[in-house]
């Protein structure tokens, strides 16, 4: 293979094959034809996500992004945490408005891991990548997610991007529309089970769902009083 190695993340590498494509290929296995699918149908709903060009096996080979992933953005000082969460809740509220693809009652499209790794700021605007865990069901868990994620960083003693991450969590979780903590024992559970976790992102669970209850619980008695 003459591609050439461009990133890697936890599960993938990925690698260049010319100007317009990519190939990602999972290290441990597993099949890519589910997410492709979604891949496929949400792009063809306009949603943003890269075009797929092929899916087999472990390969996926999709368009080439340009720009940089909104973490390293944020890294770089080139977007503040209001802009990455008003970014991330419109990327939420834009996927979950779209039609179910499966048509099971009023289940919606989920990621299930939308997070500022897996956004790329490109020049036709922000593109979602990572469809490994996508499934459908209710929004909030969606959003559930994405916040059990951010506030495990964040309250990760010794994470280098703890203090961003919370910022970054405290601004999304003021934006975000519908009530997450609906969903937050489900989503708390699924990353519990995610294999990719080590075990000390495991132990760090119960904070980070006590960091966004109170957060969330803050907010309402703000309101309440008319703050
Ligand atoms: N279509 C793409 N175009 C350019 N770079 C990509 C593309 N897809 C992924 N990448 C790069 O590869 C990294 C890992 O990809 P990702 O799909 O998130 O894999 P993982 O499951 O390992 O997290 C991303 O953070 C990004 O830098
Ligand atoms: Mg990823």
């Amino acid at each position: 293979m003459d591609a050439v190695p461009l990133a890697s993340g936890r599960d993938a590498d990925v690698f260049a094959i010319d100007d317009r494509r990519v190939l990602r290929r999972y290290r441990h296995g597993g099949d890519v034809a589910a997410e492709a699918a979604v891949m496929a149908y949400v792009a063809g709903l306009g949603f943003p996500v890269p075009t797929v060009f092929q899916a087999r096996g472990v390969d996926l080979v999709m368009e080439r992004l340009d720009g940089r992933t909104m973490l390293s953005a944020l890294l770089a000082g080139e977007l503040d945490a209001a802009e990455a969460a008003t970014c991330l809740v419109d990327l939420h509220r834009r996927l979950h408005a779209l039609p179910s693809r499966l048509g099971a009652g009023d289940a919606r499209v989920l990621h299930l891991d939308l997070h500022p790794d897996n956004v790329m700021l490109t020049s036709r605007g922000p593109v979602v990548i990572d469809w490994r865990n996508s499934t459908e069901g209710p929004a909030e868990l969606d959003v559930a997610l994405s916040a059990v994620i951010l506030a495990q960083v964040a309250v990760g003693e010794n994470h280098h991007l703890a203090s961003p991450a919370a910022t970054l969590l405290a601004a999304f979780l003021d934006r975000v529309g519908g009530d997450p903590l609906t969903e937050l024992d489900r989503a708390l559970a699924i990353r519990r089970d995610d294999p990719a976790l080590t075990g000390g992102e495991r132990e760090l669970l119960g904070a980070a769902a006590a960091l966004i209850v109170g957060h969330r619980r803050g907010r309402e008695k703000t309101s309440t009083l008319g703050v």
